[in-house]
């Protein structure tokens, strides 16, 4: 039997931002935090570099806005780099009043700086900001907030709970544009919920999954997004997708990421016969921002004909990369690559959704009580690039900032009443479940061979049919069979691509992570491409 349940917030994703921004709001709202799988599958686990702050006495907001707008290729907001960096300092206080385990400094790194934990550097950073937990950083934090969450009698929190989309009074057929909750698949019960709440929050990460190879866990399928865009909300800047330069190139590394951390730590990029090649693509060599290091990595594949590029840090002593980069040591060496005295091979994967909601400094959304935080999100930090290590730092500021206005509110908005239950009266078994393998595999197929780190008019011209092929058979599909988290998740990828393939059409220029070679250059004017919805039923 399909249940009702009623929260005052109701958050969809489990990670650095919805745990944030449940632990930030007061003791006695009813908090309700889904994740479609295990609590942990989220892509805040994986994080392993860190989060860029302004934290020690040689470095300045200035600087920190600065390097965010540059690596943004023009496209930056700058209010709200200004906002995110400003409000840097605060959020990291907040992790460490919550007990994450970051990194200290070396007695002579801390007296020289006057900050007690150890900063790295990544690309794009002019300066040492970034306050890590040596290579895993995301799992320090996500076990800490986790842990900090249970001890919370007024937060639940509900793993296999899949939303399916979001309940609004348009689509009820009432006046007004309010979101009022989520359809949500229990993925035990193999029914579908009815979450009613004053406030929703979209924070479910991004849609890299849409990409055959991705640094991203499973369920980066963009639900958050989709989910938004069929209820009315815009979203800006889709085209702009993150390659991360270097994931482990071995046939049994599923998805694993080399941390940029390591470049940041003197690592060099080379050859297969040894030569240093990024000196000659930028003067900042291995530290460029990632739009330039991914480019040019695919640039020496392809024109060597070669499988991957090294990653080379054994100029260094095997004690440092042990004590810094116990995880990818660990992991390396599982298939036999001993990176104290070995290059490790290294290949571009999709990693980060730069583009997302469109929402404002407080996360809200064009939907009134639905608000977006962390990589669902559109708040214009990223600009066209983004960069490394200011996501999670976006996490934690924009969930206080949601946070914060949801407070502000709650004499405002009453509890929504009467949802009606999922109709499943016109749907049936599915017998025919191989369309859902079919259809995920060759969107990401096509995703990577046509809407890749280097793009053409007509590979995109391409993608853009056999996307519209494959939503046409996903929306029969999906009318006529039970929802499942395979379908779910592939009706959300294949929306998501679509504004993918869309937004990367309008752009007629080279900017930033967007490179075709039909327009090369760059426009003298930046514009964010926005797209609206036009015929959604909320
Ligand atoms: O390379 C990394 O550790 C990733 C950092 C990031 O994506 O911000």
């Amino acid at each position: 039997m399909s249940q009702q349940f009623q929260h005052d917030v109701l958050v969809i994703g489990s990670g650095a931002a919805g745990l944030s921004l449940a632990l930030t709001l007061p003791a006695h709202l009813r908090i309700a935090v889904l994740s479609k799988g295990d609590l942990s599958n989220g892509s805040t686990f994986w994080a392993q570099g860190g989060v860029a702050a302004v934290l020690d006495d040689t470095d300045t907001v200035q600087s920190h806005v600065e390097d965010t707008l540059n690596a943004g290729g023009g496209l930056c907001n700058e209010e709200a780099v200004r906002f995110t960096v400003e409000h840097s300092r605060e959020a990291i206080q907040w992790l460490i009043d919550q007990g994450v385990p970051f990194t200290r400094g070396e007695q002579a790194d801390t007296e020289e700086s006057g900050f007690e934990f150890h900063l790295t550097r990544e690309g794009g950073h002019s300066h040492r900001r970034i306050i890590h937990a040596a290579d895993a950083t995301g799992a320090a934090i996500f076990k800490t907030l986790l842990d900090q969450a249970r001890q919370r009698p007024n937060i639940q929190l509900l793993d296999q709970c899949a939303a399916i989309d979001l309940i609004t009074e348009p689509r009820l057929g009432l006046e007004g544009n309010r979101c009022l909750g989520a359809y949500v698949l229990n993925r035990r019960s193999g029914e579908v919920d009815t979450y009613a709440a004053r406030f929703t929050i979209l924070a479910s990460g991004g849609a890299a999954k849409v990409y055959l190879y991705t640094s991203n866990p499973d369920g980066a399928c963009g639900d958050g997004i989709a989910m938004a865009w069929r209820s009315g909300c815009r979203v800006a800047n889709l085209e702009f997708n993150q390659f991360h330069p270097t994931c482990l190139y071995h046939p049994q590394a599923k998805s694993f990421l080399i941390t940029e951390a390591l470049r940041g730590e003197g690592a060099y990029l080379k050859l297969p016969n040894g030569e240093r090649f990024m000196p000659r693509f930028d003067e900042r060599a291995e530290l460029a921002p990632r739009d330039i290091v991914a480019r040019a990595i695919d640039h020496e594949m392809k024109r060597l004909g070669i499988d991957c590029v090294y990653l080379d840090i054994t100029h260094k002593s095997p004690e440092f990369i042990k004590a810094h980069f116990p995880t990818v040591y660990e992991r390396c060496l599982e298939f036999s690559i001993d990176i104290t005295r070995q290059p490790i091979p290294v290949v571009p994967a999709a990693h980060y959704t730069c583009g997302g909601v469109i929402v404002d400094s407080q996360g809200r959304t064009d939907v009134p009580g639905l608000y977006a935080i962390g990589e669902t999100s559109f708040t214009g930090l990223h600009g066209a690039n983004r960069m490394a290590s200011n996501s999670l730092l976006e996490c934690f500021v924009y969930a206080r900032s949601a946070a914060d206005h949801i407070e502000a509110q709650l004499g405002e908005v009453a509890m929504p009443v009467n949802l009606p239950a999922w109709d499943a009266s016109q749907v049936t078994d599915s017998d025919e479940d191989v369309i859902i393998a079919h259809n995920w595999d060759e969107l990401r197929r096509f995703m990577w061979d046509y809407v890749g780190i280097v793009r053409t008019s007509k590979r995109l011209q391409r993608a853009q049919h056999r996307v519209r092929l494959l939503l046409d058979e996903i929306d029969e599909f999906y009318s006529n069979y039970k929802v499942s988290r395979d379908l779910i998740e592939l009706r959300n990828l294949a929306q998501v691509a679509e504004l993918m393939i869309r937004s990367a059409m309008e752009r007629k220029e080279s900017r930033g992570l967007h490179y075709t070679l039909d327009y090369p250059d760059m426009l003298p004017e930046a514009l964010d491409t926005i797209l609206v919805p036009t015929n959604h039923v909320g």
